[in-house]
């Protein structure tokens, strides 16, 4: 074994990828290359990411931009077929859920070269979503499923996939907070955006089925402006969900809110840590939260990460108005009472990322 490619393309996956970068610099004669296929392109989405994570710059920028999930998959992998002829991997290493981690690994696989999935198993079971048949198509193109948690491995075995083929590594996006947790601190973001030393919440929301329909978002934003009225409610908002507020006329709804651009990984780390309440529907931040010991509420019907609501801080309640009204105000009494405590499951110990490469140079 002597040269990974790793792929990356959307915001998640940046912080994926760097803690197994920085293990495979460590073993002599490696090589490593880094594909960003630029499905995420704006400097917030992309570069500041890289800055703060101390990426380097990729070997190659696909730069296939957005468009439907059919246009955009068959442009990367139309983009990263000769990339592929050109630099020929022992492995190619994809991460999470995007439209990037499929398309390449669907590339890699017919060229007969190997597939190692970083985050492999995860599973919502709600295959109206985007990223689930990302999941499932790319755990079975694998030769390599590297799990996050064990329930990843249980599903893997559910669905077929042979024991030799999955890896138990633990979760590498916690790799990256430990690493960044002290620097995130120091930079201070509640205090340079005016919410230091008093209860805040930090809030996202970018997934279609919350952002995609008036009604919902509708919805989602009615209960913002109610916890507004208690507290700040900081909300760096994805482009998706400003052009979908926008195209809705839901502006008002959000007056009292502080929008902001969205955030570099450190700032959202530092906001974050210092948070009484998350409300969200992203992956990562239920992940985040459970290690920081922060309360999160996830407005989703269901999370491909159960450790986190078994383990960790978050709850899972209804995109509804006075659903997420009662489940902040739970929230806030339990928090008095000092319920909410750091959790850590099975292998989030800072030391995933040696374990993805540990297992690639074994193979
Ligand atoms: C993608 C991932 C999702 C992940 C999210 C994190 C898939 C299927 N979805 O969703 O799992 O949680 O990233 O952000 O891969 N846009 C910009 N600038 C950018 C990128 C996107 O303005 O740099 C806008 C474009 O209008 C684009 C829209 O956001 O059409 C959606 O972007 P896209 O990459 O298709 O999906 P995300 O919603 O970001």
């Amino acid at each position: 074994m002597s040269s990974l490619l790793h792929v990356v393309g959307a915001r998640p996956n940046f912080m994926k990828v760097a803690p197994v970068l920085r293990a495979g610099a460590a073993v002599p004669g490696l090589r490593q290359y880094l594909v960003h296929t630029g499905q995420h392109y704006d400097a917030a989405m992309s570069d500041r990411f890289f800055a703060d994570l101390g990426l380097p710059t990729p070997d190659v920028n696909l730069g296939v931009g957005s468009g439907t999930h059919a246009v955009q998959t068959a442009r990367i992998m139309l983009e990263f077929e000769p990339v592929l002829d050109r630099l020929t991997p022992d492995w190619v290493v994809v991460y999470g859920d995007v439209n990037s981690t499929v398309a390449c690994a669907l590339v890699a696989a017919k060229k007969g070269i190997r597939v190692a999935h970083v985050e492999a198993g995860l599973r919502s079971r709600d295959r109206t979503m985007p990223e689930e048949l990302n999941r499932l198509l790319t755990d079975q193109l694998a030769d390599l499923c590297l799990t996050p948690s064990r329930d990843g491995n249980d599903n893997l075995r559910a669905e077929g996939i042979p024991d030799v083929r999955v890896k138990l590594v633990g979760n590498v996006m916690v790799d990256t907070l430990l690493t960044l947790r002290d620097t995130a601190h120091e930079l201070g973001a509640p205090a340079a955006h005016g919410v230091a030393g008093a209860p805040y919440a930090f809030v996202t929301f970018h997934r279609p089925s919350n952002v995609d329909h008036p009604d919902v978002l509708g919805e989602i934003l009615g209960a913002l402006d109610d916890l507004a009225a208690q507290m700040p409610v900081v909300f760096p908002i994805h482009p998706r969900t400003r052009q979908r507020i926008a195209d809705f006329g839901l502006g008002a709804l959000a007056r009292r809110v502080t929008l902001l651009d969205p955030l570099s990984y450190l700032e959202t780390i530092s906001l974050v840590e210092q948070a009484t309440l998350v409300l969200t529907d992203s992956g990562g931040l239920q992940e985040e939260t459970t290690v920081l010991g922060v309360p999160c509420l996830t407005a989703r019907a269901n999370t491909e990460r159960p450790v986190t609501v078994t383990e960790g801080t978050n709850r899972l309640i209804p995109s509804k108005r006075d659903g997420i009204n009662r489940a902040v105000a739970e929230v806030l009494t339990r928090r008095a009472e000092g319920a909410f405590h750091p959790g850590r499951p099975e292998g989030w110990d800072g030391r995933a990322g040696e374990r993805v490469i540990a297992a690639l140079v074994a193979d």
